[in-house]
């Protein structure tokens, strides 16, 4: 299709929606998206999942006359379980496609969750052994390591919907509902082969303290532990923390595999800038090492938004590269100790063309030391900048 062709037929299906929207044919409106999320599926696939969530997000209002019709295509696409007092929705969908990019992830965590797929796919060959594949696993890591994002990409890998149960909504229910909301968006799940996401299941834990009535808590943990024992092979269930120390041992003994998610490592740090910088590597791309050094020891989504921070600064004209870099770096020196300045003005006495008298002034070392070390044979900075509060 020619890119004219293209715009015409996107054209014609944007005036189609204003049609309709416009009509107040609302069910009109949910056929003919449905419809767009096919088609755009494989060209356009942020797009098509974008549009899945409206939506998903938006069940059909059952006291709206359909037409006959409209009632048997609609069958098809069975309504997210919402509560019912706050109508919010107790379930996210995610549907990605298989070519999504992978998470950065460490060898280990590679290695396990290439398993876990391997015994998706061989699933037959496994029960000809008397085997079943794992049905349940915990994601426990600090925020912003990629627990939601890798759950994501699994069932995206595994060619399933990931169903993310939000236990904010669950729990915000009111009294004596919430068991019965878990027990619903818990059957929804296991209905339809997916993956399905318990998300900061801590979060029942830390209710604990506050006034929430302890026997309702009480229950919505039974039902969990009872879901997790009896979860179905065609579905995997995910839970994701953390704060580990949180979950009742008895339900913790009950997850078939605990992953751990890490901080990056040096090497996954050099890597996440590349990444996130996009094309804007090529103007970022000297600074790489000192970025390096300077992120290591934060989480990918720290890294993520400074970058994008950068990105939309350059982008606007509002600050040049270095600018960004040399404030950005003094703003770092500041949880450096001693000896973390030290590394962090070698390495910028090597790496740039940063004067000493700057890179003193950035990094607070004196010109003396800056001179003393810069000479000796090759000072690699160590592998991890101690912060102050480490010490
Ligand atoms: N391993 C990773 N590879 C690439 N990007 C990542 C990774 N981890 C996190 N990110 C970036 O950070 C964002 C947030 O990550 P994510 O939501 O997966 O974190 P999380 O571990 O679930 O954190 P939380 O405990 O706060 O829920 C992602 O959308 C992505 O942009
Ligand atoms: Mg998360």
């Amino acid at each position: 299709m020619n890119v004219l062709d293209e715009m015409n037929d996107l054209q014609s299906d944007l005036a189609q929606v204003i049609r309709l929207a416009l009509g107040e044919q609302t069910d009109d409106v949910r056929l003919f998206v449905a419809r767009l999320v096919r088609k755009y599926r494989a060209a356009a696939p942020e797009l098509a999942e974008q549009m899945d969530l409206y939506l998903r997000s938006k069940a059909p209002r059952s006291s709206a006359p359909l037409r006959k019709t409209t009632t048997q295509r609609m069958t098809s696409e069975e309504a997210l379980p919402m509560d019912d007092e706050s109508r919010l929705s107790l379930l996210k969908v995610f549907q990605d496609s298989p070519d999504r990019e992978q998470p950065l992830l460490s060898v280990e965590l590679e290695e396990s969750l290439n398993q876990l797929i391997q015994e998706r796919r061989q699933i037959e060959r496994l029960a000809s052994m008397g085997l079943t594949p794992t049905r349940s696993a915990i994601f426990v890591g600090k925020p912003g390591v990629g627990k939601t994002l890798t759950a994501r990409w699994l069932a995206a890998q595994l060619g399933v919907a990931l169903y993310v149960l939000d236990l904010t909504a669950v729990m915000s229910s009111l009294l004596g509902r919430s068991g019965n909301n878990l027990r619903a968006a818990l059957d929804f799940a296991k209905r339809s082969p997916c993956v399905l996401l318990l998300d900061e299941i801590d979060a029942i834990a830390k209710r604990r303290s506050d006034d929430t009535d302890v026997g309702e808590l009480k229950r919505l943990v039974t039902v969990i532990l009872q879901e997790v024992d009896e979860w179905p092979a065609t579905g995997l269930l995910l839970a994701a923390t953390n704060h580990p120390e949180l979950i009742d041992p008895a339900l913790w003994r009950r997850f078939d595999l605990v992953i751990e998610f890490k901080l990056p490592e040096l090497p996954a740090v050099k890597a996440a800038i590349k990444r996130f910088l996009g094309p804007d590597y090529a103007l970022f791309g000297r600074w790489i090492d000192i970025l390096a050094f300077a992120f290591n020891g934060e989480s990918f989504s720290d890294i993520e938004r400074d970058i994008q921070r950068f990105r939309r600064a350059v982008a606007l004209g509002t600050a040049s590269d270095s600018d960004l870099i040399e404030e950005f770096i003094k703003s770092r020196v500041l949880a450096l100790d001693h000896q973390g300045r030290i590394d962090m003005a070698v390495l910028l006495a090597k790496q740039t063309r940063l004067s000493q008298h700057s890179i003193s002034e950035i990094t607070g070392v004196s010109r003396d030391t800056i001179r003393k070390y810069s000479a000796e044979q090759s000072p690699e900075p160590r592998k991890t900048p101690r912060r102050k509060h480490d010490a």
